[in-house]
């Protein structure tokens, strides 16, 4: 006889489970969302234990029908959609009818629920997914769900689970998020009998933002409210004081479902550039609206995931969205009497979007400051004969580092701050593409010690296909065995860099921003370790580095933004200070 038998519908529906299933958050997630979809305007979640003994969601929805009960715990069970190709055109959470059949089979399960039409309600109890009791019942319209014991039946997941405490941050993270992108729903929170967060439903971000992160970070907030064909991108962004250590509070949402997505993490990254602080992220809350044959979340059974038809689109309106919005307020590098904002926006776009060498011959659009160089009054035909090489003298008086971050110098009758990595960056990027671009033999400062790095597959690959780049950028570098390599020497930069770090995070770099084409990415990669291998904020430089720093910049033809095209430098007039104090 043969070894392969048909497993039962419960331990299809328990296996199953695994997928959507691993802790409690993710069942308080598939009960709210079928509460949404039910067009609730009520929501209210009761936990105890951190949701292993109990989880209660209570909405005041259109209910299900006492026939269609004992259907919805069934495995691909929906009312949602009929065929595959409805889901071109649907927007509610769920769509996959297997939740409840997944929950019921792990736990025990009470439903209560009542439609407008009927009378009484049906209660219904079931476990391991059989119903073990039904009755009518007198109940408001609207659907309340009880799960008990969660993986009382699989023990081993059961272990796997931590704390009580930890288990029902989960869930407040996962309602918060919630009631942030359904903010014409009010939602309830109860912990083990104590109401923990609600919401008011009044379609006021601010005001769950307010509760959420405090008074002094609503203050701080932007709206954005940004249309670009079909796509409308609407919620809040935090200026340059609520940049963030993390990506924690950096929440997206496609048509009010919280995805994570890297070409939008990215896009984001890009528009905050400059605006943020060195080192820091972006603080943002926005929800992308638009028809849902725009992108497929059918990629994985939580729908966190989505895949975008033109991912370039959604790129490249992400990124006005908040780019637009930043430059209509104060933000660091933001100086709206001296930038067309049209201006900066095209220029960063093109970087963007990979046209490195349009982009460089428009650098001269941005013209931030001006400098008492000698070269002030040449006209711009002999501004263009200039090379890099001229030594103009600038004179300044060093007046100190403010924030061990920004370089402050004195120019006749104006203060320039200068962003020390911003800054360096820019200079190093040049160094770097000359090295290259002359395909210098001497452009790798050789290190005491060799040192090897395991990398991962991904890693690996992307170093053999682009060997000879690494090497020509300045990196002394050898395959070592399956899944190593050895590097002997760096980029020579003039300047002590912490060489793991440059390559490893070069790497990360390059793998994480995946999206340009071959023939760019050379630029990018100079770019990138010009990024990694640049003095960060809070290193401390002396007086002699910042002196080079500055008479180098200033040699450069145009110092005053870094590759990605956000500014170097900003710059206060006494005038200006004067009037402001008035
Ligand atoms: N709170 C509720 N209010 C009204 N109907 C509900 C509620 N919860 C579940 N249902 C009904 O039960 C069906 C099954 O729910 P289930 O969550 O298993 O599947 P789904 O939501 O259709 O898809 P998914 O598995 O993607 O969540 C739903 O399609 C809906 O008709
Ligand atoms: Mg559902």
């Amino acid at each position: 006889m043969g070894n392969i038998v048909l497993l039962d519908d419960l331990t299809i529906n328990q296996i199953a489970a695994g997928e959507v299933i691993e802790r409690p958050a993710n069942v308080v997630k598939e009960l709210v969302e079928n509460s949404i979809d039910s067009g609730a305007s009520n929501i209210t979640i009761e936990i105890k234990n951190g949701g292993k003994t109990y989880i209660k969601v209570i909405d005041n929805g259109k209910g299900i029908s006492k026939e269609d009960i004992p259907n919805a715990i069934e495995r691909h069970a929906t009312s949602k959609i009929k065929n595959i190709e409805d889901l071109e055109n649907t927007y509610t959470m769920g769509f996959r009818g297997e939740a409840l059949a997944s929950i019921v089979a792990i736990s025990k399960l009470t439903i209560i629920s009542r439609t407008i039409e009927q009378d009484l309600g049906l209660k219904i109890v079931a476990e391991s997914g059989n119903i073990i009791n039904a009755e009518e019942i007198g109940c408001k319209v609207g659907t309340t769900m009880i799960v008990e014991n969660l993986f009382f039946n699989t023990p081993v997941r059961y272990k796997f689970l931590k704390q009580d405490a930890t288990e029902f941050k989960f869930i407040k993270d996962f309602v918060q998020k919630t009631a942030l992108a359904n903010l014409n729903i009010s939602f309830k929170l109860i912990n083990d009998g104590k109401q923990v967060f609600s919401s008011n439903g009044n379609g006021n971000i601010k005001d769950i933002v307010y509760l959420l992160y405090g008074k002094e970070t609503s203050e701080n907030l932007i709206e954005v409210d940004y249309k670009e064909d079909d796509v409308r991108v609407t919620g809040i962004i935090g200026n340059t004081i609520m940049a963030r250590e993390n990506r924690k509070d950096q929440i997206i949402f496609l048509n009010k479902r919280n995805i994570r997505n890297q070409i939008l993490t990215n896009s984001a990254d890009q528009a905050f550039k400059g605006g943020t602080g060195i080192g820091k992220y972006g603080f943002f809350i926005l929800n992308l609206e638009m028809p849902a044959n725009n992108y497929d979340v059918n990629v994985h059974p939580t729908k966190m995931e989505v895949r975008f038809k033109d991912e370039g689109k959604i790129y490249r309106i992400f990124y006005h969205a908040i780019k637009s919005s930043i430059l209509s307020k104060d933000f660091l590098g933001n100086n709206e009497n001296e930038i067309k904002k049209q201006d900066y926006v095209e220029n960063e776009y093109k970087f963007l979007t990979n046209h490195f060498n349009k982009y460089e011959n428009n650098q001269n659009t941005i013209k931030r400051i001006n400098p008492k160089v000698e070269s002030i009054n040449k006209s711009a035909k002999q501004e263009e004969l200039i090379n890099r090489d001229e030594v103009r003298k600038v004179d300044y008086v060093y007046k100190g580092i403010l924030f061990r971050t920004y370089i402050i110098i004195e120019v006749g009758d104006e203060i320039y701050l200068i962003d020390q990595h911003a800054a360096h960056e820019r200079l190093l990027y040049e160094k770097i593409k000359a090295n290259y671009k002359n395909n210098l033999t001497t452009n790798s400062q050789m290190m005491l010690v060799p040192e090897l790095y395991d990398l991962t597959h991904k890693e690996i690959e992307f170093v053999k296909n682009n060997i000879e780049m690494f090497k020509n950028i300045g990196f002394d570098i050898e395959i070592f065995g399956e899944n190593s390599v050895k590097i002997n020497g760096i980029p020579d930069i003039d300047y002590k860099v912490d060489s793991k770090n440059i390559f490893l995070d070069t790497l990360d770099e390059m793998l994480t921003n995946e999206r340009s084409s071959s023939k760019d990415i050379e630029e990018r990669f100079i770019a990138t370790v010009a990024c990694k291998a640049a003095v960060k904020a809070n290193m401390d430089l002396t007086k002699a580095e910042v002196d080079n720093l500055i008479q180098n910049l200033l040699i450069l033809k145009n110092p005053y933004t870094c590759p990605h095209g956000r500014p170097t430098t900003i710059k206060f007039s006494k005038e200006e200070i004067g009037k402001k104090l008035q």
